[in-house]
C-alpha cells in the first residue's frame, strides 16, 4: 500500500459515559481527498480534534506519514505537516485579509523567519501569506477589512490561513457551512484546485458537495465507521442511504 499520510487504529474517545468517537480506523494516501460524512453529532469533529491533538484520546493510535503521534501536542503536529479549520470561525475581523494571512504565516513558522533580517523576513512572511490567499482565489481582496468579506470570502479565508504552513495534511470542518448552494460549489471547485500533493480531510454536511469534492468516502455514525469505500460504492450503500439519507 506504500506509505500512509494518515493512519488511525482503533481509536476512541469517552466523554464520561459517551463514546463520541468508538474503535475508529482510517487509512489515508498522501494526495486523496477524502470526505467524512454523518449526521450531526456522529463523532466527526471531535475526530478531527483526536487528529489534531486538540483532545486526547480514551485509546488508539494515531500516525502521521507513519510516525505516531498519538501523544504529540498539536502544536508539534502543525510542525510535522498538519493543519486544520475549525467548524466556527477564527479571524480578526478588524484586520485585512493579507494581515490575517501574515499572522497565520508568522504563527506557523517562527523560527524560520526569526532566522532572517527583518525585511528580508517580512518579504519572505508576506509572499508565503500572498500564495496561500492566491491558492483560494483571495489574491485581489488581500487590502479588504476582514469583516467586510462575503461569508463565502470568509471561509476561503479560513483555508487560506490552514495553508498559510505549507501543509501536508489538511483537516476541513464543514467548509461550506452556512454558505449558500452557489457559494458552495465555488468552494467545491477551490478545494478542487488545491495543489495534489496535500492529502485533505473533509467534514461535509452536504452529500452531494462531498461526493463532488471526494473519491473515496468514510460513513460515521454514532462514533463507528459503517462505511468506507470509493464514492459510487457508498452512494449505493443501502445501510448508508437509510442512516444517513433517510431513504
Ligand atoms: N467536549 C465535549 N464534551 C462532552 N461531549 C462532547 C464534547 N464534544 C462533543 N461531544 C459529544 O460527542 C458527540 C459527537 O460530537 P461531534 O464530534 O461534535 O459530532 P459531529 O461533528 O459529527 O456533529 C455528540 O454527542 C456531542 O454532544
Ligand atoms: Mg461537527
Amino acid at each position: 500500500m506504500g506509505e500512509l499520510a494518515l493512519r488511525l487504529d482503533a481509536v476512541s474517545k469517552a466523554f464520561g459515559g459517551l463514546r463520541a468517537v468508538d474503535g475508529v480506523a482510517l487509512a489515508v494516501r498522501p494526495g486523496e481527498r477524502r470526505a467524512l460524512i454523518g449526521p450531526n453529532g456522529a463523532g466527526k469533529t471531535t475526530l478531527f480534534n483526536l487528529i489534531s491533538g486538540e483532545l486526547p484520546v480514551t485509546s488508539g493510535a494515531i500516525r502521521l506519514f507513519e510516525r505516531d503521534v498519538t501523544r504529540v501536542a498539536p502544536h508539534r503536529r502543525a510542525a510535522l505537516g498538519l493543519a486544520r479549520t475549525f467548524q466556527i470561525t477564527n479571524l480578526f475581523p478588524t484586520l485585512t485579509v493579507l494581515e490575517n494571512c501574515l499572522l497565520a504565516v508568522q504563527a506557523l513558522t517562527p523560527v524560520k523567519f526569526s532566522m532572517l533580517r527583518p525585511l528580508a523576513a517580512y518579504h519572505a512572511l508576506e509572499e508565503r501569506a500572498r500564495e496561500a490567499l492566491a491558492a483560494v482565489g483571495l489574491a485581489d481582496r488581500a487590502a479588504a477589512v476582514v469583516r467586510n468579506l462575503s461569508h463565502g470570502e470568509q471561509r476561503q479565508l479560513e483555508i487560506a490561513l490552514a495553508l498559510a504552513g505549507r501543509p501536508r495534511v489538511l483537516l476541513l470542518d464543514e467548509p461550506t457551512a452556512g454558505l449558500s448552494p452557489a457559494e458552495s460549489h465555488l468552494m467545491a471547485d477551490l478545494l478542487q484546485r488545491l495543489d495534489p500533493a496535500i492529502t485533505v480531510l473533509i467534514i461535509e454536511h452536504d452529500m452531494d458537495i462531498a461526493l463532488e469534492i471526494a473519491q473515496h468516502v468514510t460513513v460515521l455514525h454514532y462514533g463507528r465507521v459503517i462505511a468506507d469505500g470509493p464514492r459510487e460504492e457508498i452512494k449505493a450503500n443501502p445501510l448508508v442511504r437509510e442512516i444517513y439519507l433517510g431513504a
